[in-house]
């Protein structure tokens, strides 16, 4: 509503003057859908089968210049939309060929992997999502769409919100992390962030692409509906729910049909369930693909079998242009469908004014690097903090700065980097040399790179730690050994890193370390000899003056896991929201006895050789103060289905520094007709507190939020007893309980 004056209410013909206008928009937005479709029926009475399926055609094969065989298939309508190719003129030149000397003038749409940002890169996504923070992340993405805009580009393969619980798998970089509520929450943040700005978002890998067996990239999955509606699924609700105009289908097969011919997910689900309008492109070639899953026999089979499921879009393979016109000439696909995608491809470059460009819309305008450097920083987590080491005292005498990931602009940015510019980045390395000074930062690489197995470097790094009066050491992972098709099956630290940690503890200097990564790694041994140890992810452009903001308490540590790191990878896949089971371990039940050959405790769900609880639980995250949970309290003792009930509780910041706490709502259902996990996210709030203050924090849980899918796959909220936290993270908190009726 518009704000009332001073005063008083608004003159009455001013408020008649305001709701015409008001009218008057509502009316021009329906009128455009509107509008749409007879323009669409007109375009596809006038188009060829050719132009059709051309239409359904993504190519990557601009390139600059543009060569006369592109020119010529641009004016006879063979491919709608092209994907991360050519530079800006050359898609400028490609749309005008298109608009104006193709017989149908159809626009072309360009699509790009802007993931973590275009030009200025924002930390990877499992970094954004440990900010907890969706409307900076909304402005990350805002900030990108500007930039991609800005250059020509239309829509953004982005965001990818596949669940995961596997750091074996290179792609975990790419997701929001293991919990359906968080990554529904920032993935719609994300979506709206880049439509605001007119970029196209992108829901993938629709669906189930992070449950890879074996963490192995692109590796069969096995989903029972009910795990795919309740972990996999809401994150892609959410994105169409807040508006997302297309989809993409995942390479993976899930329960032996690929995602690409999968008709329960494209056709029930998506559009008939959910009620999409949008439009499908499959991933790359993963039309084709399904040659080799082994369920189409060539690549005309293929074709039909993605058309039949919903794919509008083929990306790449040429299955479509090949065989569809021949097979709806040979009354083997029916001509409808190929309406029917055309339809959706074209709603949505009407609803992007592909037909009519007009000026990008009038938004607030944005500080990329500014929205970069407040990500990063809130995206470090802070794993430990002996003593209170950190942060830094800004009088410090000499720092030693170790570890190649220290000055590496490229691995700081991370995967999927396609436009970000490496001479933009500030590192580690520069931003501590800028703060404290050339002088007082003594710099030994120690390695060539994370991979180095050599030791020739280690000299120079302990003679620097033996100079220093503290050792700020970075370790980490490259961005080579991150991203997608770079599945690890040991998650440690590659190359030397750990020799080099010993050779520098041995300085005897406190070591701070700083680890970026494109996933949860293991590092017990860093965590023993460090005195701190801050996750820093791979935290794009800004990530340098971020890390020093943090490490000398210009900012506080914030971040918090949006994924539970594992002790060793034996213990993958290892995530908060678990069920019981019949025989859960007792706490710290593991460990194989020394001594006399003595049972093992218990017959329980446990590991001999290691604990079965994570290194780090989801949720964790440290600060440089220390936060007191108290007096969770109810608005009733017990409320009846439909209802709401109130969960409040008392957040104090108990230390000296004025910080940032993301405070979290977790529910468990403990008795139900299927098992429920211990723990879910229900909610979560960041919120601000000055030393010595205290804050009620209110959280509404409605009985909808309690319900899952039953032994008939019915969606229901059962009567019953049911646990509640407000919590620091999904181990800790104040708990209550409360029933339903
Ligand atoms: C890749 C990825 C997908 C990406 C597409 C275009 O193989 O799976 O996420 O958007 O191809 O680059």
């Amino acid at each position: 509503m518009l704000a009332q004056p001073r005063g008083g209410s608004w003159p009455r013909r001013l408020r008649r003057r305001i709701a015409l206008i008001l009218l008057a928009c509502f009316m021009n937005l329906q009128a455009q859908s509107v509008d749409s479709e007879p323009r669409i029926d007109a375009l596809l009475a006038r188009m060829t089968l050719e132009e059709k399926a051309g239409q359904m055609s993504q190519s990557t094969s601009m390139r600059s210049p543009l060569s006369e065989e592109i020119k010529e298939q641009i004016r006879r309508g063979r491919w709608g939309s092209f994907l991360n190719a050519g530079s800006a003129a050359d898609r400028a030149e490609a749309q005008r060929i298109a608009t104006r000397e193709s017989r149908l003038g159809i626009p072309l749409l360009f699509g790009r992997d802007v993931i973590h940002g275009y030009r200025t890169i924002f930390p990877i996504p499992l970094g954004q999502a440990a900010s907890w923070n969706p409307e900076l992340i909304r402005q990350a993405a805002r900030a990108a769409a500007r930039e991609a805009a800005a250059d020509g580009i239309h829509w953004t393969f982005a965001p990818m919100i596949d669940i995961t619980r596997d750091p074996r798998w290179g792609r975990i970089a790419e997701s929001l992390g293991e919990d359906p509520y968080l990554t529904a929450t920032l993935g719609a943040a994300m979506v709206r962030g880049f439509q605001e700005e007119g970029l196209a978002a992108c829901a993938k890998h629709y669906a189930g692409y992070g449950a890879a067996e074996g963490g192995r990239d692109y590796n069969t999955t096995w989903i029972p509906e009910r795990l795919l509606r309740e972990v996999y699924l809401p994150p892609f609700q959410a994105a169409r729910e807040a508006g997302v105009l297309t989809f993409m289908s995942g390479f993976n097969a899930l329960n032996g049909i690929p995602a690409t011919g999968n008709e329960f997910l494209l056709r029930r689900v998506l559009r008939g369930e959910w009620g999409f309008d949008g439009f499908v492109v499959s991933d790359y070639e993963s039309v084709t693909e399904m040659v080799r899953h082994g369920v189409a026999r060539d690549a005309a089979e293929a074709a039909l079998r993605a058309l039949r499921a919903g794919v509008d879009m083929e990306m790449v393979s040429t299955s479509f242009y090949d065989h569809l016109p021949a097979l709806v000439r040979a009354g083997k696909a029916d001509p409808k469908l190929l309406d029917e995608a055309v339809r959706r491809i074209l709603r949505i470059k009407l609803r992007l004014g592909l037909f009519e460009p007009e000026a990008p819309p009038a938004t607030a305008s944005i500080q990329p690097l500014e929205v970069a450097r407040r990500l990063s920083a809130q995206s470090v987590v802070l794993l430990k903090n002996r003593d209170g080491v950190l942060p830094l005292p800004k009088g410090i005498g000499k720092i030693a700065v170790i570890g190649p990931l220290a000055d590496s602009p490229v691995d700081q940015m991370g995967t999927w980097v396609m436009d970000g510019r490496a001479e933009e980045v500030i590192t580690p390395l520069a931003a501590l040399r800028n703060l404290l000074g050339p002088d007082r930062v003594l710099w030994a690489p120690g390695l060539k790179n994370s991979r180095d197995g050599s030791r020739a470097g280690f000299p120079a790094a302990a003679s620097a730690a033996r100079s220093a009066e503290a050792v700020v050491l970075f370790l980490g992972e490259e961005q080579i050994l991150s991203g997608e098709a770079r599945s690890r099956a040991f998650l440690g630290l590659p190359g030397a890193q750990d020799a080099l940690v010993e050779e520098v503890a041995a300085a005897g200097r406190p070591v701070i370390a700083v680890i970026l990564a494109g996933r949860p790694l293991t590092f017990s041994s860093v965590a023993s000899r460090a005195r701190a140890v801050l996750y820093a992810w791979h935290p794009g452009t800004m990530g340098g003056p971020a890390l020093a903001d943090l490490l000398f308490g210009n900012a506080v540590p914030s971040g918090k896991l949006a994924v539970s790191f594992p002790r060793t990878a034996g213990q993958v896949p290892v995530y908060y929201s678990h069920l019981h089971t019949g025989r859960p371990p007792a706490p710290d039940e593991s460990g194989i006895p020394t001594g006399t050959p003595v049972e093992p405790k218990g017959f329980t769900s446990k590991y001999l050789d290691v604990d079965v609880t994570p290194e780090y639980p989801f949720g964790f995250g440290l600060s440089y103060t220390t936060f007191e949970y108290s007096n969770l309290r109810l608005s009733a003792a017990g409320v009846p289905r439909g209802a709401a009930i109130t969960v409040s509780a008392d957040i104090a910041n108990t230390g000296r520094l004025e910080a940032e706490e993301v405070v979290q709502l977790y529910v468990r259902d403990p008795v139900a007709s299927v098992a429920r996990p211990v723990r879910e996210l229900k909610g979560f709030e960041r919120i601000r507190l000055k030393p010595g203050e205290k804050r009620t924090l209110r959280f509404s849980l409605s009985t909808g939020q309690l319900a899952f899918y039953d032994e008939r796959m019915q969606r229901v909220t059962e009567p019953g007893l049911f646990q509640v936290w407000v919590a620091p993270d999904s181990v800790r908190g104040v708990a209550g309980s409360f029933t339903v009726r």
